[in-house]
């Protein structure tokens, strides 16, 4: 069974949707008649988006502001989200640091782990047995190309991110045949728009303009790959060199390369 159609008391739920790739996926099931949960942290960035939708595409949207890095708001998501019709869940929701670990917050690391990987793991158990009861429903995750490989000066989000890549390809084998669609999102740089040159971080700056995919094209291809049950999406060239080049080429050689490159996102 494909991806299930819009109904009215069904829900896609979008993780991160208050901006980039989470909004755009968020509009893009809009568009395609979906009704609405999103979360992020931000309540009234989350509310702006709601209303915008709902005046343009006519769908219901709810809005739940959770800080999906505390266990026991994630928690309480989870409870909702295992006893409602979720159609489509976009584990989405990640953030990144740079630099070496042992200089970075261990706080902040800690919490990476848990976003990055619990906001998803948790979810994904949580709306995985309703789905495959109704025999129908689809999960979109979205890990990275920096999962592929070791990344020294970016260790707890690659890490998270091989965590993600692996247990979405994994779930994607178990649910095959349970009319569960799963699909791994593992791009390179995606962002909305390139802000003016004095506004940019450093790892915009250090990515030539010409590389960026758009967030709306990476939220089209990866729904039309979650309809198709695709295994992987990697939207873009810069993505597509980055896997081809962390899956063949040795690791003893390419991990002090990315490193050395990491490290100028560090700062240092
Ligand atoms: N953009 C890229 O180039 C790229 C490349 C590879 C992989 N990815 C992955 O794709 C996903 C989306 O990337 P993005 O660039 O769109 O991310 P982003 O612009 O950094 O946005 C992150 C989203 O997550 C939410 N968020 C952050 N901390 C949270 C928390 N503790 N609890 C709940 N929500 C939280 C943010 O909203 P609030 O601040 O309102 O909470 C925001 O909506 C991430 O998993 C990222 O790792 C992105």
């Amino acid at each position: 069974m494909p991806v299930p159609a819009p109904s009215a008391d069904a829900r896609a739920v979008v993780t991160g949707a208050s901006q980039n790739i989470g909004e755009a996926l968020a509009l893009e099931l809009a568009s395609r008649g979906h009704h609405l949960i999103v979360t992020a942290r931000r309540e009234d960035v989350l509310r702006t988006l709601a209303d915008r939708i709902t005046e343009k595409y006519g769908v219901t949207v709810e809005v739940r502001p959770v800080d999906l890095a505390d266990p026991s708001e994630r928690g309480k998501l989870c409870d909702e989200l295992a006893v409602r019709n979720i159609s489509i869940l976009c584990a989405n929701a990640g953030t990144a640091t740079f630099g070496p670990v042992a200089s970075l917050d261990p706080v902040a690391e800690q919490a990476q782990v848990q976003l990055n990987v619990l906001g998803v793991h948790d979810l994904a158990l949580a709306v995985v047995p309703g789905m495959v009861e109704r025999k129908a429903g689809g999960i979109l995750i979205s890990g990275s190309v920096a999962g592929n490989s070791p990344i020294p000066n970016n260790a707890t989000y690659a890490a998270t991110k091989a965590f993600v890549n692996t247990f979405s390809e994994s779930l994607r084998g178990e649910l095959k045949h349970a009319g569960v669609h799963v699909t791994l999102l593992a791009p390179g740089p995606v962002r909305e728009t390139l802000p003016d040159a004095h506004e940019q971080t450093l790892v915009e700056k250090l990515i030539p303009d010409f590389l960026w995919i758009s967030t709306e094209y990476t939220a089209k291809l990866s729904l039309d790959g979650l309809e198709r049950n695709k295994m992987r999406i990697v939207p873009g060239v810069t993505s597509k060199a980055m896997s081809v080049g962390a899956g063949y080429a040795p690791r003893a050689i390419v991990t002090p390369i990315i490193g050395a490159v990491y490290k100028k996102l560090g700062g240092d």
